[in-house]
């Protein structure tokens, strides 16, 4: 993806007043859950403290805050350390879901990056159901449009894409007007994100393909997801279709006072799930809500990149124009989470402009995919043999050959984890092919393995040797390594996201 591209939205930003409100219609009293906001209960005070004394114009945004800091600071101070993906768990009722929804944020961009870092997989296992791509008509300059519909066990989640090319860039010019449509909940949308929204609603792709699929084949849930531009339109989708009826009248999209695409009346009989976008603006002047939710809260999450002296301006990039972000759990991801304890004067989520430099790099995907990643991912640990192990010197009643075992030892800054293998009889080149998941690992974490005779019911179990490993990320680690007086240990560790 060309960085220039991007460069051209900071600029491309201006709005003028307008606007109208009214009335909307729920759909439907339905079973959607009202979104866990309070994480871990932890130090989500002291967040909204932070936010409604820096950033008064967004008092409905749950503001879970920033796990990685929170994990280092205020835990591990107050009472027990929670590995970052277990906050996230807390904030979105699973990580690993959060990471395969970003994953599929990401999809239209190439990530082979991730594809082969992590073998498991980045986006767990969802498939292409159906894909919109509009290349031609609407925009001004060349570049398309990319919406993606995926599926997974009834699951399914719809992908905006975010730059795809000036084309797209050009339509956030477009926010010289407030758009609204009360049918659908929407009141002072941003021109730019909702032309986009409306192209996709009136295209024949919708009609045919996207809409039949989704009210026929989603029963466990339909998300939508999407990066930058593709955040914004995502929440505006999501917003819009759980506020409409069975059925909902468009208007005519009109782009530079050409009749782009006729307006009319599209079912709508879907209803979304969640929410889950990475460096998404704020779409509107008048908060998004989730209509089918008693509190307005959309499941999900959003991510914004902020560090300790820069951050990813877009998703702040419309709050001085008044812009709201969606109703929804927000979470800063930052850097360099196994380095926390270094992170002591960063825990405020709000970016001090003067002193935050705005960082194009960390406004794109793998910057963000990557932190997410490190936060979230667990490692598994596979035992697989022992080669060369000693005999016995001092056991005269027992075999001569050892019954080894392994114990490994994944040292957690706070708490361990400790698993065994099975005992092997009578071994020198015991093979075990045991794996292990270190449910709570940690990047940075060493994890001992200690090979031991034993030596039940005589005496105490010997030891024959210990190798650390420590430093094997993001690839892993799989080989032999040097046990003790000429025996070998061969062992595997991989990183994968949790459940996977
Ligand atoms: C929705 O549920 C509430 C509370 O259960 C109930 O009072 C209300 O009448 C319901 N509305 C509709 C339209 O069914
Ligand atoms: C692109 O979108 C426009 C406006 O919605 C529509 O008229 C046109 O048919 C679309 N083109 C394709 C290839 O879908
Ligand atoms: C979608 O649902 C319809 C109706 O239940 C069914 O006939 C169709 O086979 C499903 N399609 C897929 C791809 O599962």
């Amino acid at each position: 993806m060309a960085r220039a591209k991007l460069v051209s939205f900071f600029v491309a930003l201006a709005y003028v007043e307008a606007g109208e409100s009214g009335a909307f219609l729920p759909k439907t009293n339905n079973s959607i859950k009202s979104t866990v906001v309070q994480g871990s209960g932890i130090s989500i005070a002291s967040e909204r403290r932070t936010q409604s004394e820096s950033v008064e114009k967004l008092p409905d945004v749950i503001f879970i805050g920033d796990f990685l800091d929170m994990a280092g600071k205020e835990i591990a101070k107050q009472i027990a350390y929670i590995p970052a993906r277990k906050y996230l768990d807390a904030v979105t009722g699973s990580s690993a879901f959060s990471v395969q929804m970003a994953g599929l944020a990401s999809w239209c961009y190439d990530l082979d990056y991730f594809k082969s870092t992590w073998p498991n997989g980045w986006a767990g296992g969802w498939e292409l159901v159906a894909e919109y791509v509009n290349d031609t008509e609407s925009l001004v300059v060349p570049g398309h449009d990319v919406v993606a519909l995926f599926a997974k066990d009834n699951k399914c989640a719809i992908s905006f894409s975010g730059t795809h090319g000036l084309a797209d860039w050009s339509t956030n010019f477009n926010a010289k007007t407030k758009v609204s449509l009360p049918e659908c909940g929407l009141f002072h949308a941003h021109e730019g994100f909702f032309e986009v929204f409306l192209q996709f609603l009136l295209n024949e792709a919708w009609t045919d393909e996207f809409e039949p699929y989704l009210e026929n084949n989603c029963s466990g849930g339909i998300y939508t997801v999407g990066h930058s531009q593709g955040a914004a339109v995502a929440e505006i989708f999501a917003a819009c279709i759980n506020a409409a009826g069975e059925t909902l009248t468009l208007p005519d999209l009109v782009r530079w006072g050409k009749l782009v695409h006729a307006g009319g009346v599209r079912n709508t009989n879907v209803e979304v799930s969640g929410i889950y976008t990475l460096a998404g603006p704020a779409p509107a002047w008048t908060v998004l809500t989730n209509k089918l939710d008693p509190n307005g809260i959309f499941q999900g999450v959003r991510y914004f990149n902020q560090d300790a002296w820069s951050f990813d301006p877009v998703p702040w990039m419309t709050y001085p124009r008044g812009m709201k972000h969606a109703k929804y759990a927000a979470v800063k991801l930052n850097d360099h989470p196994e380095e926390y304890a270094a992170h002591t004067d960063d825990a405020v989520n709000v970016p001090r402009f003067p002193s935050f430099v705005p960082e194009i790099f960390q406004h794109l995907p793998p910057s963000y995919m990557q932190r997410l990643m490190k936060g979230t991912r667990k490692a598994t640990l596979k035992i697989q043999r022992a080669w060369a192990l000693p005999d016995r010197t001092n056991a005269p009643f027992n075999n001569p050959k050892p019954d080894p075992y392994v114990v490994v030892d994944a040292k957690n800054r706070i708490w361990g984890e400790v698993y065994r293998t099975e005992t092997k009889k009578a071994a020198t080149d015991p093979t075990w092919d045991e794996s292990f998941v270190l449910e709570k690992y940690e990047p940075g974490d060493e994890v001992q393995v200690t090979v031991f005779d034993e030596q039940h019911p005589w005496g105490q179990d010997q030891k024959l040797g210990s190798v650390i490993l420590k430093n094997f990320e993001p690839q892993g680690f799989e080989g032999w390594r040097p046990l003790y007086h000429g025996a070998w240990l061969k062992v595997a560790i991989f990183m994968s996201p949790v459940d996977f």
